[in-house]
């Protein structure tokens, strides 16, 4: 869509591949980069930007030499941070990154004061929670990256077992972007088949072991997060907010009285459209379903509760 401009704070792995994939899509006209480390955003943003030559639509891509140059931007992604290494679970790296997202926020709200965040480091749900503490927006501006990127990989994981359909296959997975996620792979169809008419019980259980161990798995081979699949769910949330597709992802947001919770981040489904969130939709949890809703929110309630009492929101 032209006239759109995206601001990416934190041009690391997944923030340069965002915006390589918005770029080869034509998605926005602009894209600005800004890294704490020096020479980070400008080095992604040359190269991204010769690569760009070849794409089907053209698009600015810049680094800023300050949060200030990432001005007036319609989104904002922010993936600064320190990611998640070895065995480090996603709540050691509560604390670090929730005084770099604080931060960083307020950068947001001073020069691109009508964005729409779009959250992305670890620990996701938590910091998506500091963004809506922070800022006082309006709570359909600020939306985690969980589901879309869970999603995908919960649908990478029933295509293994079907050897069909990739690329229709439903992405369902709610709850925390971490431990107690929720995969719902009985609940989505492949095309226009339920996938309960492919797939037996055991092999649901595994697709969910398997798409919980996802990003482990890449962090056992490489070391270090994935970036490929992160960086284009994110770009699929952009296309859907600049492009106003009202489509429905999976995504960590505030709850206000849906599925029983109040002033938690997780992730559900909802309708990605221009103003953000337009919808959280509100589905009919069986009752395990519900008893693993309530461990996921517990648990990133915990992580809500350690800044609390590190008095972090003071
Ligand atoms: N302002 C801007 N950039 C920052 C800041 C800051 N205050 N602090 C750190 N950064 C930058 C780092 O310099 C680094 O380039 O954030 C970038 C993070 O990139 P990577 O270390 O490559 O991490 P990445 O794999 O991209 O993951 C980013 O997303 O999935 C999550 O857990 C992951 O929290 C992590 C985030």
């Amino acid at each position: 869509m032209i006239g759109k401009k995206v601001g990416i704070i934190g041009a690391g792995a997944v923030g340069a591949t965002a915006a390589y994939s918005l770029s080869m899509m034509g998605t926005c006209n602009e894209i600005v980069l800004f890294d704490i480390a020096e020479g980070v955003a400008d080095g992604k943003a040359i190269d991204i930007a010769q690569a760009s030559q070849y794409s089907k639509q053209p698009t600015i891509i810049t680094a800023a030499k300050t949060p200030a140059d990432v001005s007036d931007c319609d989104i904002v992604i922010i993936t600064a941070g320190v990611p998640r290494k070895g065995d480090m679970t996603r709540a050691d790296l509560l604390m670090i990154n929730a005084k770099i997202i604080k931060s960083v926020t307020k950068d947001v709200m001073k020069y691109s004061p009508n964005a729409i965040i779009i959250s992305v480091s670890n620990p996701l749900d938590v910091m998506t929670y500091v963004i809506h503490k922070i800022t006082g927006w309006e709570s359909n501006r600020i939306i985690g990256l969980a589901g879309a990127l869970d999603g995908s990989r919960m649908a990478y994981q029933i295509y293994k077992k079907i050897g069909f359909g990739a690329g229709q296959i439903g992405k369902l997975v709610i709850g925390d972007h971490g431990e107690n996620m929720i995969p719902l792979p009985q609940k989505v169809k492949v095309g226009v088949v339920p996938a309960t008419d492919l797939l037996t019980d055991e092999e649901f259980q595994d697709i969910i072991e398997r798409t919980k161990k996802g990003g482990a798995e890449i962090v056992n081979y490489l070391g270090t997060s994935g970036y490929y699949g992160p960086g284009r769910a994110i770009a699929h949330m952009v296309e859907a907010i600049l492009e106003d597709t009202k489509s429905v992802v999976s995504s960590c947001v505030m709850l206000n009285g849906e599925y029983g919770y109040n002033n938690v981040t997780v992730g559900v489904p909802v309708v990605l459209g221009k103003n953000g969130v337009e919808q959280i939709i509100d589905m009919t949890l069986e009752t395990k379903t519900r008893e693993k809703f309530k461990t996921s929110v517990e648990s990133i309630q915990e992580g809500i509760k350690i800044l609390e009492e590190n008095e972090f929101f003071n």
